[in-house]
């Protein structure tokens, strides 16, 4: 069987231009069975042929395997603590501020951040880049539609002022989704646009092996301008920072030495 799920990793590769051999191979691979078994395949090989004629299957099998869970404000606290070093490392020495969400998910992140910024920028001279490999998600995030789950984290008086609540669904308002551009981007296969001063990468690096997490890490610090933020998922603290040239401000906060 193990040899049987690498034949497929290559395959991915061949024909959906993902790699999945940067993730962690236990969880990944018990991933692949059960979305398999899900969509009524009983082998791999019977599951390649349902991938490449069926649009959905297609779908499924991306979204299960990226794992696309994503709120407004995940972790609000930690959002917190960012607000706070973005207004005393950023906003008090620099008026344009670059900002980069890396696999953004259905947008509620970089949307998070756009609000925030609203906020505390309101000169409104930010801009936010906003990269997902999941072509499917990024249409979710272009379209801005969100249910109640996601914004549990937003107090009320955020929701009224930038959601319009239509049939149980919270429509994000035009000017809060005109600040974020979205476009594919894989952290593994493609290279890095840059220069940012803020990147936001939140709970991805936690499924990929540890050379390839200390990559994109080292490949942040690379686009980062001196002074810029990188600000990490509640599970993904790094350890050794000052070798990316990173050091922490908190333990998911860190900054561009130099
Ligand atoms: C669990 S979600 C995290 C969303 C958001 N950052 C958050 O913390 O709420 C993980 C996202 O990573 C994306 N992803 C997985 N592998 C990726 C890769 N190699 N390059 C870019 N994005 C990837 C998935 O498509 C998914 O949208």
């Amino acid at each position: 069987m193990e040899h049987d799920i690498n034949r497929f990793k290559e395959w991915v590769y061949q024909n959906l231009k993902i790699d999945l051999h940067a993730y962690k191979e236990r969880q990944l691979h018990r991933r692949i069975l059960t979305i398999m078994r899900s969509s009524g395949c009983k082998n791999l090989d019977e599951y390649k042929k349902k991938i490449l004629s069926d649009e959905t299957t297609r779908n499924n099998f991306l979204d299960y395997i990226t794992i696309n869970v994503t709120e407004f404000n995940r972790n609000k606290e930690i959002f917190d603590q960012f607000e706070k070093h973005v207004k005393s490392e950023l906003l008090s020495k620099k008026r344009e501020i670059k900002i980069w969400s890396a696999a953004c998910s259905v947008g509620a992140e970089p949307y998070s951040l756009a609000i925030i910024f609203d906020k505390i920028n309101p000169a409104n001279r930010h801009t936010i880049l906003a990269t997902d490999l999941d072509e499917h998600i990024l249409e979710q995030a272009k379209a801005a539609v969100y249910s109640d789950k996601y914004l549990k984290n937003l107090n009320q008086s955020d929701i009224n002022k930038y959601f319009t609540l239509k049939n149980d669904k919270y429509y994000l308002d035009e000017k809060i989704k005109k600040r974020v551009q979205f476009k594919k981007h894989d952290l593994i296969l493609d290279s890095y646009p840059g220069p940012f001063d803020v990147i936001v990468c939140r709970n991805v690096t936690i499924y990929f092996k540890s050379d390839a997490r200390n990559e994109i890490y080292q490949k942040f610090s690379n686009v980062l301008n001196p002074g810029g933020l990188l600000f990490t998922g509640a599970t993904e603290s790094i350890y050794n920072p000052s070798e990316f040239g990173l050091k922490k401000l908190h333990t998911f906060i860190y900054q561009k030495i130099g």
